[in-house]
């Protein structure tokens, strides 16, 4: 992976023609030169099971691998009753414990959702930007991206082909590169002391 930023995306969404994994994908695609997206598919997790936090299912491993290994992490995710899907929010879970060893904690984010009605999931990301704070997550504030009417800004094959959504998500992607730097340990400006 180089140099670049690293960034994780992490789909809410398990539905195969998901707009949310769509806009990842298209995401992906948007990233500036000096940045790169991985997308990591979340599906098959077990609920989450306390008895199991210690020695979890490899797929919990590993998904707490890649997120230590990222540099930042974005998610796309749909709302569901005016909150975060609970297959998401089980693997913002498994990925927090056990106590002391989550994987998220002072990672920066972003979010973005997709929706077929007129909010574009507001009310989902300032959930998700709730359950961020007891994380010590570092989402970025803005740009907020809530595509809403979403069935009209995707083709057929999933492609994004808003124009205007895709000027949202590169403007995202460039401001959370450019926090990501900011915040990162070590890069505190010299003077400071
Ligand atoms: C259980 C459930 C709850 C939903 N609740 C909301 C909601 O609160 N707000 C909303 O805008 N859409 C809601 N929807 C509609 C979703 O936005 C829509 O199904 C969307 O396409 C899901 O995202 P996806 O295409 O990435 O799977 C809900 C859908 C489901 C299945």
């Amino acid at each position: 992976m180089g140099d670049k930023i690293r960034i994780l995306g992490i789909s809410g969404s398990l539905r195969k023609g998901s707009y949310n994994t769509a806009a990842l994908q298209a995401a992906a695609g948007l990233v500036p030169e000096d940045a790169e997206i991985e997308i990591f598919d979340i599906s098959g997790l077990p609920n989450f099971d306390q008895d199991s936090e210690k020695d979890p299912p490899a797929k919990v491993t590993e998904l707490k691998r890649k997120i230590r290994e990222a540099d930042a992490v974005i998610f796309s995710s749909p709302e569901y009753n005016y909150s975060v899907p609970g297959f998401l929010k089980n693997a913002i879970d498994w990925a927090s414990r056990p106590y002391g060893d989550s994987a998220w904690d002072g990672k920066p984010a972003a979010i973005m959702g997709a929706s077929p009605g007129a909010i574009g999931t507001a009310r989902m990301q300032y959930h998700l930007r709730q359950i961020m704070v007891f994380l010590n997550m570092h989402p970025l504030n803005k740009p907020e991206v809530m595509i809403n009417n979403c069935t009209s800004k995707f083709n057929e094959q999933g492609e994004l082909i808003d124009e205007k959504t895709k000027e949202f998500i590169a403007d995202m992607l460039k401001k959370l590169v450019d926090w990501t730097v900011r915040i990162r340990p070590g890069e505190r400006s010299a003077g400071s002391a």
